[in-house]
């Protein structure tokens, strides 16, 4: 099974949750400005699932999706941008280019997901980045990333979640506490056995929350507002519902939105 799987596809099933990514960039959106946005810039899209999901959400949105990787847009082109209708493969553009350096229209809201900017390990570079997003975006523009932690995001662990089909493992292989610099693996395994191992790697910085603003705040921007996901009472896990807050709970594990003005 592991040999016909398609990582791309096996990926968004177990991370991606383009809906409920729409749908909060929309309600931040419109809390800022009073209106709901059309022109969106997906940085380091990959698959560029949510560049898909904002074009299908209403008939006057535009996307531009951002990635340094010819092979995974390629894949974007043949599978979500192929599904689309002509209308909204019209809306929507992939640029082959790297975030730091990529100057496409001025755009109202720039996201970052999946923690993908921590492959900036040098603060002076996370701050080009910003830099480079503060100058992309309109007056009333907004940029949202992610952002992870909690008591067991410096540790090397490995946990596993059942998908429909196989199993989703994240691996945190190693941390350096003196750099903060952590080696992340996805691997995949199924029901007969068969193994995906590494499907993904990612060399990153952890940044703290507290870091990731003071240098946002360096590069331009004025505010910033994190949102805090609350806690199911049934499970005790997260209950997809981010709102603003000053203060988080102590935790194994969080993921929590940071909203940039
Ligand atoms: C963790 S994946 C994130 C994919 C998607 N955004 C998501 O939410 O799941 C990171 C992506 O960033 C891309 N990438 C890494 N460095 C980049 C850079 N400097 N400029 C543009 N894309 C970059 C990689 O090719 C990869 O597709």
């Amino acid at each position: 099974m592991a040999a016909r799987a398609d990582r791309h596809a096996l990926y968004e099933q177990a991370v991606q949750g383009p809906e409920a990514e729409v749908g909060f960039i929309d309600r931040v959106y419109k809390k800022s400005y009073g209106r709901v946005p059309t022109l969106l810039r997906e940085d380091f899209c990959g698959t560029s699932i949510a560049a898909c999901e904002w074009v299908r959400r209403r008939r006057g949105n535009r996307a531009i999706g951002v990635d340094l990787d010819s092979q995974v847009l390629e894949w974007a082109e043949g599978h979500n941008i192929a599904s689309l209708t002509a209308d909204q493969r019209s809306r929507i553009t992939l640029l082959n280019e790297d975030v730091l350096q990529v100057r496409p229209e001025p755009v109202q809201v720039i996201t970052a997901m999946n923690f993908s900017y921590m492959t900036f390990k040098e603060r002076s570079v996370l701050r080009s980045y910003f830099r480079q997003v503060r100058e992309g975006l309109q007056p009333e523009g907004l940029f949202i990333c992610d952002c992870y932690g909690g008591t067991e995001a410096q540790d090397t662990i490995e946990e596993d979640r059942a998908c429909d089909g196989f199993t989703y493992i994240w691996e945190q292989a190693d941390f350096n506490p003196v750099t903060n610099e952590t080696l992340c693996h996805i691997h995949f395994t199924f029901p007969d056995g068969s193994k995906m191992k590494r499907a993904f790697t990612y060399d990153w910085r952890l940044w703290s929350i507290a870091e990731i603003r003071e240098i946002a705040h360096e590069a331009g921007f004025s505010q910033s507002t994190v949102y805090w996901e609350g806690t199911d009472s049934d499970t005790d896990e997260g209950n997809g519902v981010f709102r603003p807050t000053t203060k988080g709970e102590v935790c194994a594990g969080w993921v929590s939105y940071i909203v940039f003005e």
